[in-house]
C-alpha cells in the first residue's frame, strides 16, 4: 500500500458483487414476476419452457431440462445413463464436492484422478490410466470457466464404452474449439447458483444434451417419474427450475455474453497487472479454450497468509478449493491416503482466487495487485 492512496482506494473489493447486475435486470424481473404472481402459478408454465428454449438456442444444443439445481442436474443426467450401483465414475480430485456427491447419490462410486498442473483441468494421462471395464462415465469439470480437453478425453471414455457427462457448472457461455461448453459430451449439467456466471437468485441448474432419449428420460425423472398427472411410471425426484427464478435467468441470459466479455478484459487486465510480481503464478488457458473466467485463481507461495493479509485490507480473496476431495471427511471412506493425487494436493494449498465480477474496476483490480504485491514482498 502507498501513502497517497485515497478513502475509495481503500473501499472493501468482493470476491463477487451481484449488486450491479441486480441493477441492470431489476425492472425486467420486476415485470416478469409480476406476472407469475398475477397469475399464482409458481410451478412450471411458459417462463420455464421459454428459458429453456433460450438457453438451448444459445448454447446450440437440443434439450434443455430445468432442474432445482446442479447437484440434482449431475445425478439426473448419471440416472438418465441407467448408472448406479457396480458403475464407476471418473472425476477430478480438485473439484467442488458435489460433483462426487452426485455420483454417490446416483448409487456408484466416485473414481478420482489428478489434474494437469498448468491449467488445473482434468488429466487425461491420468483419466487413461484409471479407467477400467466398470467405467460407466468420465465427468470432466470445466473449472474456473475453461473447457476441459474434452477432444482428448471422449476417446479415453468412449474406448471403455463409457459416457461423457460434462460438469459445466462454472462454464456458461465457454466455448472449446468453436463449441459451447455443455454441448459436447453426451450430457452435460450446469449451475445457475447465485455468484455463476449466469445466476438465479436462488437455488436452479440444467441439463443440457443432444440425445432425445436422455432428455425424455431426464424430463420424466424431474417430475415425479410421471409423464402425466398422477401417472408415474418409475420413481423420480422433484427437481424442477422454479418459475421466479426462469425470469431471472431469461433476463440475464440477455447479458451474458456482454458479461462474459467484461470478465475477459478484467481477466486480462489482471494477466498484465501481475505479470510484474513476483512469486504470483497467473492462470493458464489451454490451447482452443474461450473461457469465460468464473474465477481467476493465481498460485502462491504461503498462500494463507497471503489470503490472511488480503482479508486484513479488506480485499475478499478466496480458495476454490482448500482440500481436494479424497482428503475431506466425507470421502475418507475411498481409503486414499495424502499423495494419491499429488498435482491437485500440491496445488491445493497454492491456490488464491482473486475478486472478479464483470462489473469490477480497473482502479479495484489495482487495489489488489497492490495489495498482493505489499504481501509478497512485505
Ligand atoms: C463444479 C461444480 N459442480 C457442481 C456444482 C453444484 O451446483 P449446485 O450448487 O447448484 O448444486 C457447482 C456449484 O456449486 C460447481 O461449481
Amino acid at each position: 500500500m502507498t501513502s497517497t492512496t485515497s478513502p475509495t482506494d481503500l473501499a472493501p473489493v468482493p470476491l463477487v458483487d451481484l449488486a450491479a447486475q441486480h441493477a441492470e435486470v431489476a425492472a425486467e424481473v420486476a415485470a416478469g414476476w409480476d406476472q407469475v404472481l398475477a397469475r399464482t402459478a409458481f410451478v412450471g408454465g411458459p417462463q420455464v419452457a421459454a428459458f429453456e428454449a433460450e438457453f438451448a438456442a444459445y448454447l446450440g444444443v437440443d434439450h434443455v431440462l430445468g432442474v432445482a439445481n446442479g447437484t440434482d442436474a449431475i445425478e439426473l443426467a448419471l440416472r438418465a445413463l441407467d448408472i448406479g450401483p457396480g458403475d464407476e465414475c471418473l472425476l477430478p480430485a480438485n473439484t467442488f464436492i458435489a460433483t462426487a456427491e452426485a455420483v454417490v447419490r446416483a448409487g456408484a462410486t466416485p473414481v478420482l484422478v489428478d489434474c494437469v498442473e498448468d491449467t488445473l483441468l482434468m488429466d487425461p494421462a491420468a483419466l487413461s490410466g484409471a479407467v477400467t471395464g466398470r467405467t460407466r462415465a468420465v465427468l470432466p469439470v470445466h473449472l474456473y470457466g475453461q473447457c476441459a480437453e474434452l477432444e482428448k478425453i471422449a476417446p479415453i471414455a468412449a474406448s471403455v464404452g463409457a459416457a461423457v457427462v460434462e460438469d459445466a457448472a462454472q462454464a456458461q457461455g465457454a466455448r472449446r474449439n468453436g463449441r459451447a461448453a455443455g454441448t459436447i459430451g453426451e450430457i452435460a449439467a450446469t449451475s445457475f447458483y447465485p455468484g455463476k456466471n449466469l445466476g438465479a437468485y436462488g437455488d436452479a441448474g440444467a441439463v443440457m444434451t443432444n440425445d432425445a432419449a436422455l432428455a425424455a428420460s431426464v424430463r420424466l425423472l424431474r417430475e415425479h417419474g410421471s409423464p402425466r398427472k398422477y401417472e408415474h411410471t418409475e420413481l423420480g425426484f422433484n427437481s424442477r427450475l422454479d418459475t421466479l427464478q426462469a425470469v431471472v435467468l431469461s433476463a440475464k441470459l440477455r447479458r451474458l455474453e456482454g458479461w462474459n466479455t467484461d470478465r475477459r478484459a478484467a481477466a486480462a487486465r489482471y494477466d498484465e497487472l501481475l505479470a510484474e510480481v513476483d512469486g504470483v503464478v497467473r492462470p493458464v488457458v489451454a490451447d482452443g479454450n474461450l473461457p469465460v473466467w468464473h474465477l481467476y485463481v493465481v498460485r502462491v507461495p504461503r498462500r494463507d497468509e497471503v489470503l490472511a493479509a488480503l482479508h486484513a485490507v479488506g480485499i475478499g480473496a478466496g480458495i476454490h478449493y482448500p482440500t481436494p476431495l479424497h482428503l475431506t471427511g466425507a470421502f475418507e471412506h475411498l481409503g486414499l491416503r495424502k499423495g494419491s493425487f499429488p498435482v491437485a494436493e500440491r496445488t491445493a494449498g497454492e491456490l488464491l482466487s482473486l475478486p472478479l465480477f464483470p462489473e469490477i474496476t480497473e482502479q479495484q483490480q489495482q487495489r489488489v495487485v497492490a495489495a498482493l504485491r505489499g504481501v509478497s514482498h512485505p
